[in-house]
């Protein structure tokens, strides 16, 4: 596809373009998941007090925001400000984001007759202030512009359970009770994701990542039974993969090769997965994304850039890397130890990670 982008030369010469397709970037491509967001003073001023839906209706200021992050950390890609909320609001199925607590929703999905409130979503003309954001941010920005929809089964937990969780047990209970009906309302978010990432991408966006933040609930056998075809629609569609794609979730070892398998291009690595193991265990062939707790971020800049070395070096056998946290930003972050993670790898990336291939510690830890 042919898209109108003064910027063109520079976003094909990226270093997270090079990173994330296995080629020798610049220099370490580094961006944070949620680096646009409460822990920045100028996110707060600017934001005003609401609902995030809202704000995001006014692309000038999604805009800005967007740009925010970049402008501060020297980032090497932008994350376009937004929320995996966002279709299914604009569908009109009753879900609203209440600050400080997450999405909900006064009447949960329980039945078949709930799927007609998602019958009415049309990218273009639904979120057309989503595609007026990203149009307006590719006349500034210099850097990849990183889209993004949640995965259907994180959506679906949301309209399930009505509120944020952290055990699932209403979606579970739902999936293995009523498998038919989960069936058909994941395919329906699977085609409103798919609507929603083509018009992204048609609207300027250089790479997608799909936040299935909570499919680390399920087990390998409900993955393999709800959700990977699921995820093989959505790589496999033409649009989707005319740019690179990433595909993340927190708890979700146990399912990376099953992540693998769907095909993206990418795979983000939480805190707790190795990403030396994840590449002995599923190739070089996939670029890994990762995975700076971001917890360390909370303590000092000296323990949060030892943390980002210890990252560099588990990333060392691992052609295709992007630095990135191990999970979003917490809002208590200081941007000042952010900015001293980026500085680092920024400098020290490539060095460190060129460095014996493998060292003794590398070795000993893979024996
Ligand atoms: O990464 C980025 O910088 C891009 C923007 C982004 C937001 N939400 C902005 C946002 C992205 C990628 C998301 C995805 C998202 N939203 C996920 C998946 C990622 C993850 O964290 O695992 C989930 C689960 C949601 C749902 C959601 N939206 C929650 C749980 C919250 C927090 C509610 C709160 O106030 O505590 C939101 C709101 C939200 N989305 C904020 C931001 C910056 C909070 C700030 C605000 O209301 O201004």
């Amino acid at each position: 596809m042919d898209i109108p982008n003064e910027n063109n030369a520079t976003i094909t010469d990226s270093a997270f373009i090079a990173g994330i397709n296995g080629a020798k970037p610049h220099r370490t491509p580094v961006w944070m998941m949620r680096q646009a967001g409460r822990s920045l003073p100028e996110y707060r001023a600017k934001r005003g007090i609401g609902s995030i839906l809202d704000a995001l209706k006014d692309p000038s200021l999604a805009c800005e925001i967007t740009l925010q992050p970049v402008a501060r950390y020297d980032v090497d890609a932008a994350i376009l400000y937004s929320d995996i909320i966002v279709p299914v609001h604009a569908a009109g199925f009753g879900v609203e984001i209440i600050p400080g607590k997450g999405p909900v929703t006064e009447k949960p999905f329980t039945r078949t007759a709930d799927l007609a409130r998602l019958d009415n979503f049309d990218a273009s003309r639904d979120t057309a202030y989503v595609m007026d954001t990203i149009k307006l941010l590719k006349k500034e920005l210099k850097v990849p512009l990183i889209g993004f929809a949640g995965g259907p089964f994180t959506v679906a937990s949301y309209l399930i359970e009505g509120e944020p969780t952290r055990t699932f047990t209403k979606t579970r209970q739902f999936m293995n009770e009523n498998p038919d009906i989960f069936d058909q309302l994941l395919e329906r978010l699977t085609e409103i994701t798919i609507d929603f990432l083509c018009n992204q991408i048609s609207s300027g966006i250089d790479a997608v990542q799909i936040f299935d933040s909570w499919v680390g609930a399920l087990n390998r056998t409900e993955y393999e039974r709800f959700i990977s075809s699921h995820m093989k629609r959505i790589f496999a569609n033409e649009t989707i993969n005319s740019v690179p794609t990433i595909l993340f979730g927190v708890n979700t070892e146990p399912l990376l090769d099953l992540f693998a398998q769907s095909g993206p291009t990418a795979l983000g690595i939480d805190a707790n997965t190795s990403i030396a193991a994840t590449t002995v265990r599923l190739g070089s062939t996939i670029a890994l994304q990762g995975n700076l707790d971001p917890t360390l971020c909370l303590t000092d800049s000296k323990t949060a850039v030892s943390g980002a070395h210890r990252v560099l070096v588990d990333s060392r056998n691992t052609p295709g890397y992007i630095f990135n946290l191990g999970h979003g930003v917490l809002p208590e972050t200081d941007p000042e130890i952010l900015g001293e993670v980026v500085s680092y790898v920024h400098e020290h990336g490539r060095a460190i990670r060129d460095s014996a291939y493998e060292t003794d510690e590398y070795r000993s830890a893979h024996a």
